[in-house]
């Protein structure tokens, strides 16, 4: 093995190397190299370049580089939505690819965008000249491979995660040192509706699946109703702190799975620093490239695939929308599509969208039709098993009316009425009469 010998520069130094109209690539979530952020950012501040293109998926801490402020100086491109662009992005002083989360990576690699400079953050290197991307592999991976130029952050709060996540240090052309915290994720305590939810999901999850849970409040609330299943496995694009309890307990050993028996395969993880711990060192988490997690047909063959994933609302025929709030962008695809295809064709998978039936404003999460301007994630072909705190339903292979009924069926019973009255002005008498 020829190991490169590297030197350490300051953060300053190293991003002397973009310039006006570069892309920079930021790895994600807990791992963003906010040293370098702060570095560009100033530069940019001082006006020492122009369009700068930033692309990332979901991140955590603050995103100067997306806010008007910074206009000029970066043109912001997302791959995800998060909390921390969100309002820029509405005020459209930022921007979103929208794009399957399995194709993020497919962007670079497929030269539909250019990578000029891949900022990422990495563990020290081990003895044989490997440093490991610890929480994000995604499509950070194919940015490493495609940039001209990678810089990164070494850093001993990174996890040593194994699978695609270690590279060999020679893949790195700048390195940087910081010992920062990876920042971590808050999760608030289930409500009784979310609870409610995660007992129709837990319902339907049979011993032996293997689990793939998406971003918001549902995954966590399901994950604690599961303490009785037993041979559960995880393929999954994210996990976070609610899988930990059941690893221990011994619920999920992946013993079932077709695909890396025994392992929890992820893409990138949003948890607390116990999330972090777990999965350094541990042999049983592979970190893996985000065009083999998430693609459907790796997915499908994963015995009793369950993915569950969340919407901000849904049409009484079976229309998701999961990625806006009428016209305004509050999320992204991610890996939704992606899993509820690839549950839908694995042998006794399952795929399901669970939300609570209205919004914390009482506004039902169930409409005639999606907002003005909402986007469907989801179509109404791909849809199968549809779940609120009143029950779980199953389109699939069911009409428009009967849709219309099973899902009025989940409401909550204040919109009920409203909801049957819409069915009937769309579907005429036709609809109240029940076939048998
Ligand atoms: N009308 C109006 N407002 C609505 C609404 C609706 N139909 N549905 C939700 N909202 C509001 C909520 O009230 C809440 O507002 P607040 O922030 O002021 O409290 C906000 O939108 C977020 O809703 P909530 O239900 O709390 O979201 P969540 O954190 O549970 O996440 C998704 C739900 C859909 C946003 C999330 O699952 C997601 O981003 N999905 C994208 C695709 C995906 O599933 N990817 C897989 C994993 S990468």
């Amino acid at each position: 093995m020829t190991q490169k010998t590297y030197k350490i520069v300051s953060p300053q130094e190293a991003v002397k190397i973009i310039k006006s109209g570069d892309h920079v690539h930021l790895s994600s979530v807990a791992s963003v190299p906010q040293c370098l952020v702060d570095a560009m950012v100033e530069r940019g501040r001082r006006g020492e370049f122009s369009n700068v293109y930033v692309h990332h998926l979901h991140t955590e801490g603050p995103a100067p580089y997306a806010s008007a402020e910074l206009e000029k100086a970066f043109q912001h491109d997302a791959f995800f939505v998060g909390a921390n662009v969100r309002k820029d992005v509405q005020a459209g002083f930022a921007d979103y690819i929208p794009v399957m989360l399995s194709e993020t990576q497919k962007l670079y690699r497929g030269g539909y965008l250019p990578c000029d400079v891949a900022m990422i953050q990495v563990c020290p290197p081990d003895e044989h000249g490997y440093v490991s991307m610890g929480t994000s592999v995604d499509a950070t991976l194919a940015a490493v491979e495609t940039a001209k130029t990678v810089i990164a952050v070494v850093n001993p709060c990174v996890p040593r995660s194994f699978g695609d996540a270690l590279i060999p240090v020679s893949m790195i052309d700048v390195f940087v040192e910081d010992n920062t915290p990876l920042m971590p994720a808050h999760f608030t305590q289930p409500t009784t509706e979310e609870i409610a939810i995660g007992k129709h999901c837990a319902g339907l999850i049979e011993d032996g699946a293997c689990l793939q849970m998406g971003i918001g409040a549902i995954p966590n609330a399901v994950l604690t109703q599961l303490t009785t299943h037993q041979n559960l496995g995880i393929h999954t694009e994210m996990f976070a702190d609610g899988v930990l309890p059941l690893v221990e307990s011994g619920v999920i050993n992946g013993k079932n799975k077709k695909l890396d028996n025994g392992k929890m395969v992820s893409t990138f993880l949003m948890g607390s620093q116990k999330v972090y711990d777990f999965i350094h060192n541990n042999p049983r988490v592979a970190m893996m490239d985000v065009a083999y997690t998430n693609d459907p047909f790796i997915i499908a063959q994963q015995p009793k695939m369950t993915a569950i994933n969340s919407a901000l609302q849904i049409d009484i025929t079976g229309q998701v929308c999961a990625d806006s709030l009428g016209t305004k962008f509050f999320s992204g695809v991610g890996g939704q599509v992606d899993f509820i295809y690839g549950a839908s064709r694995s042998e006794g998978g399952k795929s399901i969208i669970a939300m609570p039936s209205t919004t914390n404003k009482g506004i039902s999460k169930i409409a005639p039709t999606l907002n003005l301007g909402a986007g469907v994630v989801t179509t109404r072909n791909h849809i199968h098993w549809f779940v609120t705190e009143f029950g779980a339903v199953n389109l699939y292979g069911k009409s428009l009316q009967e849709r219309a009924r099973l899902l009025i069926s989940v409401a909550h019973p204040d919109h009920r009425e409203e909801l049957d009255r819409a069915a009937f002005e769309r579907y005429g008498s036709h609809y109240h009469f029940v076939r048998k």
